[in-house]
């Protein structure tokens, strides 16, 4: 068994045996990508059920496509059409869909613990797609995934994540599972957003972006959350781009061989120039190709897929 909870709430709560686990099996999804029928039909009579309450395209999509690829059913939930307006709760909601038979949840929300406080309540099996700024679980298995696939074991790299911290939960699910496969972490912005704090999760605090880039073998490059109050903390759009904004020069300072990351969506020429964004050492394409694979693997995974039952991965 390779995944011990009936939910996927953050990599916090992870081994470093489950995300290794985990990541074979995306690997061996990911290689059925490449051909003609990329459908299988291992979930087929199970209903899984996206509940989205904050705006997406990456994660709701991919999630969408993962459950299309196994064949199961799939209702998508929008809280701007639903009785929310009513005033109905969250509990009430989610305890209406699990009367209705399913099998799995999906949920974003913008509140922190809320997909943890279903999966006590629910059970089904519920899966963290983003709650606030606590985690973002599928979106660091996609960034390491990403990261393994160009630099193999992970022990002794180091990874630079660069932005607006304070309100990134990409940043604290990459951080829980870096640090769990031995990478080295480094975290860099301006200092109103990078909470000193988060050096006691094993990772070092910069400041200094040409400090903080210049031995790194990858840079994971975090979105400025304007509408998390993310522009109070730093004078302006043009300021940022000029003191931590991803530009040509910066890229020129770097490992020959170091790529950069996003996890989208990007503000171009604030947090990542335009040219870089499009440039030949970025991967943020191969990221988002990732995360259907890993949202296959979860998916198979907590519904009991026995990981033998499928061939070799790339
Ligand atoms: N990376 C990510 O979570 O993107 P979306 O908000 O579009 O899902």
């Amino acid at each position: 068994m390779i995944l011990k909870s009936k939910d996927v709430l953050g990599l916090e709560d992870m081994s470093a045996e489950e995300i290794l686990g985990v990541l074979e099996i995306a690997s061996r999804f990911r290689a059925v990508f490449d051909r003609p029928v990329r459908n299988v039909p291992i979930m087929r009579g199970r209903t899984v059920v996206n509940f989205f309450h904050e705006p997406s395209t990456r994660t709701r999509i991919s999630f969408e496509l993962a459950e299309k690829r196994l064949s199961a059913d799939i209702v998508n939930f929008s809280a701007a059409t639903s009785s929310f307006k009513k005033g109905e709760t969250l509990r009430d909601t989610a305890e209406n869909l699990a009367a209705m038979k399913i099998d799995m949840l999906v949920i974003r929300h913008s509140s922190p613990g809320s997909a943890r406080y279903l999966a006590r309540v629910l059970d089904c099996s519920v899966i963290n797609a983003g709650d606030g700024a606590h985690e973002h679980p599928t979106q660091g298995l996609l960034d390491i995934m990403t990261m393994r696939q160009r630099l193999g074991d992970l022990r002794g790299k180091k990874v630079t994540i660069i932005g607006d911290i304070a309100h990134s939960r990409v940043a604290r699910s990459n951080i829980w599972g870096l640090t769990k496969l031995g990478a080295e972490v480094t975290l860099c912005g301006p200092p109103t957003m990078v909470p000193g704090s988060l050096e006691k999760l094993g990772v070092t605090v910069e400041c200094d972006l040409r400090k903080a880039v210049a031995d790194a073998d990858v840079l994971n490059v975090l979105r400025i959350q304007l509408e998390r109050g993310a522009g109070s903390t730093f004078p302006g759009n043009r300021e940022y781009h000029r003191m931590y904004g991803i530009t040509e020069d910066v890229v020129r300072s770097l490992k020959p061989e170091a790529f950069i990351m996003h996890p989208g969506p990007m503000n171009r020429d604030v947090e990542i120039a335009g040219e870089v964004a499009d440039g030949p050492r970025q991967v943020i394409l191969d990221q988002v190709a990732n995360g259907v694979a890993v949202r296959m693997a979860l998916i198979y995974l907590l519904s009991g897929g026995d990981p033998g039952a499928l061939g070799g991965g790339d």
